[in-house]
């Protein structure tokens, strides 16, 4: 009987690597196709396509609750292709020996990129500007539209200092800002950041970006509590999960001109595609429909080691990236 490999989507960048293992495993794979005019499986199609499968090669997004793991006998790893790993029972999988790996390494550079960009975006109203000109709304030379703040000078206060939050450091670094991370016991001096309290790193942050993973006690982090610390003028950017943020109180702050601006690249439930959703319509606010690490060699990068997980697992080895223990 042959193992099978799921693979949640009809193709992803380096699914190349897919098909060099599977053929060195003697494994099929199994493409799961997704309904027109959709980028994600249908949740009951994902459930009943893991039924059969030996191992799962996920995409963050992709939801493998207690119901979906105890559904799949012979599940034994789910390879996600990304670093997040909220959207799978860890509990669960343990009880049932199935592996739950990710793949840290390969995306932090372009992540800290997009939460870069977001930054720029926001704190110099960017999106405000391009948007007057493709509307034909440019009437000439004003010298007070679109003032912005400067990133060189500002304070940018880190909450998440992984590999995204170290990379992100050294971005802020570069552009003249004054770094400073929240203390983390294992994160190790760097001299490009100076560990802080939560309640000190916000009030001192004019610029604020989580790059925190998502678990119980980083859920809401940034509630109006938080937020209310931060000194006015301030600007919010989240690049990890949309939960870190409470999005009603992040939305008051910027309508009440509290906060100066947002960055959003992740959100509380995805996709948000409904043009009258109010994070499509509160000013100051820079939404992007979660690319973090969507650049081709990263992409790739994240499949070739997810695919390096799974057949560590397949062969009965320890995997490379394991995100369960
Ligand atoms: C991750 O790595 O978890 C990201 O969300 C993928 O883009």
């Amino acid at each position: 009987d042959r193992p099978r490999i799921l693979l949640t989507r009809p193709d992803v960048a380096g699914s190349e690597h897919l098909d060099r293992a599977a053929a060195r495993l003697g494994a099929d794979v199994v493409r799961l196709p997704v309904a027109a005019g959709a980028a994600e499986p249908d949740p009951s199609a994902l459930r009943a396509a893991v039924v059969d499968a030996d191992a799962v090669l996920a995409q963050p997004g992709d939801v493998l609750d207690a119901g979906v793991l105890r559904g799949a006998p012979r599940l034994r790893v789910v390879a996600v292709a990304g670093v997040g790993v909220d959207r799978v029972d860890l509990d669960v999988a343990r009880e049932l020996g199935v592996r739950v790996t990710n793949t840290p390494g390969v995306l932090a550079e372009t992540v800290a990129d997009t939460a870069m960009a977001l930054v720029l975006m926001a704190r110099r109203r960017l999106v405000e500007a391009t948007d007057t000109m493709r509307d034909g709304r440019w009437t000439g030379a004003d010298p007070t539209a679109f003032l912005g703040h400067d990133v060189a000078g500002a304070r940018l206060g880190i909450l998440g200092y992984g590999e995204i939050g170290r990379a992100v450091a050294r971005r802020g670094q570069g552009f003249g800002m004054q770094v400073r991370h929240l203390e983390r016991p294992s994160a190790p001096a760097d001299g490009v950041s100076s560990p802080l309290g939560l309640e000190e790193l916000l009030r001192g942050s004019d610029v604020v970006v989580l790059a925190l993973p998502l678990t119980p006690q980083t859920r809401g982090v940034l509630d109006a509590a938080a937020l209310d610390l931060l000194p006015p003028g301030a600007t919010v950017v989240n690049v990890g999960r949309g939960p870190l943020v409470v999005e009603a109180d992040l939305l008051a702050a910027l309508r009440s001109g509290r906060l100066h601006s947002a960055g959003l690249d992740v959100f509380d439930g995805e996709p948000r595609s409904d043009p009258d959703d109010a994070v499509m319509r509160t000013p100051g606010l820079v939404v992007l429909p979660h690319v973090g690490s969507a650049s081709v060699a990263t992409r790739a990068a994240m499949t070739r080691a997810a695919v390096a997980n799974i057949e560590a697992v397949v062969r009965g080895d320890e995997p490379p990236a394991p995100a369960d223990r």
